[in-house]
């Protein structure tokens, strides 16, 4: 059916154009496991960690280490799904091309789209952080920079129109923007720092693969050995100081709980917690460089995984029982449990500052990397033109897809700020995520392989039904409420409902949302329950499938809303070029 929306790839012809075959000059295979667990910490850990670990626990106390087991769990059954894919299909592309195998072309178009928000938009965020990190370093060095040159235009402006939201400081901003120098009526506001930091790294991609690694692989030691650094002086002076009792603070009801604001609080910090596992995923977009991808792939993503979980469990512990949770909710949480009212040492603050600048550009290279060979894979089945898959003569890279990435990263850099951006990544990646472990469940199930990762088989078709039902039967009795609520789409006792204070007025739609969202997680996982019994679906891509599903419930009104305008966008592209210039289009399937 060549005219159809939903005509897939073979997995052997993908597997032909992709491997060595197919390209011979193409890119160089030079990557081992190392090297590929190394670029996967190096796209975790960073800004999520460093920037927004803050936010989080200020909104969920010591609890959050739950979410962040919670995310990881629901991160390592998406790994095994991306493992799976990434042994069968050991190309270029990631979950772009996996979803071409399985759900067929609109919806591999429609990840390819949205994969541009995980690895472009979410780079203007690291980016955004490692100016922070980069000019707060800077001033500990008593080099200063000026203001109008450190800040995003979009969240001065903000701050001057009073939409940053209740508890941002937005002082400094609004001097930002009252004294920024002026060319005819336009304001100088830019974050300059994070600007050149997109070029240089930009430039890096451009000239190869091989120099790139090298100059990953450094960065990825030197921010293991100081976040080690970290969590050993701090939980040592943790214990040194006999601050352990913050572990269990009290609550405004004067309770002592690890959870203050109860598990909802920690469900709050939900997008923050997401955005620092992004990033393991990333490994497979670099099938085509690694020497024995069917092997390495797999074990690259999921070890990067795993030692990102311990880091992130320690982190955690060591800034919460440093300083009561009440008092992180800053930029920069790591170097603050540091400063003299803290724990007072001052050569860790300096640490930490470098640290995180340096994580955060092993982020930005890994991310800027990904983008333009997911393109490349597009363009060689005919969505994309074909100049996104010329590679450079001598530097073996996607040459003109890298500067359009840099491009696509640095532009929004000077009119978006971080918190939009960060939506964007968060809900998008996610998004990919659900349709990845789908994908699994859609292609035929294999032998074993030798040498070659092969996700274990666990028959569902009784164990997922059970853990559903059980799942309703405990909140049936535990949290008797949660149902009822949900149906409940009366707000009229809501004060916020349609106040007359537009600072405060929520909608019908933001209040509807998370109910809406909750009561699809509930209807798709009861479906899923029966197609299973039916069809004994595989137990691990179900349970991927389910608790990113949930992760999903966390979004927003307005996230859901630029997701959705941003698919459009893409579907119209689709339709007005890719569905017809596709390589699919006309052939027989
Ligand atoms: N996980 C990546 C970070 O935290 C995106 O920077």
């Amino acid at each position: 059916m060549s005219n159809s929306l939903f005509r897939t790839k073979k997995i052997e012809s993908i597997l032909a154009e992709g491997g060595d075959e197919g390209h011979g000059g193409g890119l160089k295979r030079v990557l081992t496991v190392k090297d590929l667990t190394f670029f996967g910490i190096a796209a975790i850990l960073g800004a999520g960690s460093f920037s927004s670990l803050g936010e989080a626990v200020n909104k969920g106390g010591p609890g959050v280490v739950v979410l962040f087991i919670i995310t990881g769990i629901a991160c390592a059954f998406t790994a095994f799904c991306y493992s799976e894919f990434a042994s069968r299909i050991p190309v270029a592309g990631s979950a772009y091309t996996y979803s071409y195998a399985s759900f067929g072309e609109v919806f591999a178009w429609i990840i390819g789209w949205a994969l541009i928000m995980e690895y472009s938009i979410g780079n203007i965020y690291v980016a955004f952080s490692w100016s922070d990190y980069f000019t707060s370093f800077l001033s500990k060095l008593d080099i200063h920079i000026p203001d109008y040159l450190t800040c995003s235009y979009a969240e001065a402006h903000q701050a001057v129109l009073g939409k940053l939201g209740a508890g941002v400081q937005t002082d400094e901003l609004i001097h930002t923007w009252n004294t920024a120098p002026m060319i005819g009526g336009l304001r100088i506001i830019l974050d300059l720092p994070a600007f050149i930091i997109n070029i240089l790294i930009s430039i890096l991609v451009y000239i190869g693969i091989k120099e790139s690694r090298n100059f990953s692989n450094v960065m990825v030691i030197l921010k293991l050995a100081i976040v080690a650094l970290i969590i050993l002086v701090g939980g040592g002076m943790i214990f040194a100081l006999g601050t352990t009792g913050n572990w269990t603070p009290v609550n405004d009801a004067g309770v002592h709980s690890f959870m203050p604001n109860g598990f909802g609080g920690v469900m709050a910090a939900v997008s923050g917690v997401f955005f620092a596992y992004i990033g393991f995923d990333a490994v497979s977009v670099l099938a085509e460089e690694s020497k024995n991808p069917q092997r390495d792939l797999p074990r690259g993503m999921i070890l990067s995984l795993v030692v990102c979980t311990i880091i992130y469990i320690l982190l955690t512990l060591t800034l919460t029982g440093a300083v009561n949770y009440r008092f992180l909710g800053v930029g920069d949480p790591l170097a603050f449990i540091f400063e003299k009212q803290n724990l007072n040492i001052g050569w860790m603050q300096l640490l930490v500052s470098i640290c995180a600048v340096v994580a955060m550009t092993s982020v930005l290279l890994v991310f800027q990397m990904g983008q333009p060979r997911i393109w490349m894979s597009m363009s060689r089945d005919g969505l994309l033109p074909p100049v996104f898959q010329k590679i450079h003569p001598k530097y073996k890279t996607p040459s003109f897809a890298s500067i359009v990435t840099g491009l696509v990263v640095g532009i929004p850099i000077l009119f978006t700020d971080k918190k939009f951006v960060l939506d964007f990544t968060s809900i998008a990646t996610l998004f990919a995520f659900v349709l990845v472990c789908g994908g699994v469940l859609l292609i035929p199930r294999k032998e074993k392989v030798a040498g070659r990762f092969h996700m274990p088989y666990i028959n569902g078709q009784y164990i997922y039904p059970l853990l559903v039902a059980l799942a309703i039967i405990l909140i049936l009795t535990y949290a008797k409420g949660y149902f009822s609520d949900a149906f409940n789409f009366d707000f009229s006792g809501n004060p916020d409902y349609m106040n007359p204070d537009p600072d405060k007025s929520v909608g019908f739609m933001d209040l509807a949302t998370p109910k809406i969202t909750i009561l699809l997680f509930w209807g798709i996982s009861i479906i899923l329950s029966i197609v299973t019994f039916i069809k004994k679906y595989s137990l691990i891509p179900l349970m991927g499938v389910t608790t990113c599903l949930y992760l999903l419930t966390g979004m927003t009104k307005s996230n859901w809303a630029w997701f959705l305008g941003w698919l459009l966008i893409g579907l119209v592209i689709y339709f007005l070029y890719g569905y017809r210039k596709s390589k699919l289009a006309g052939r027989s399937s």
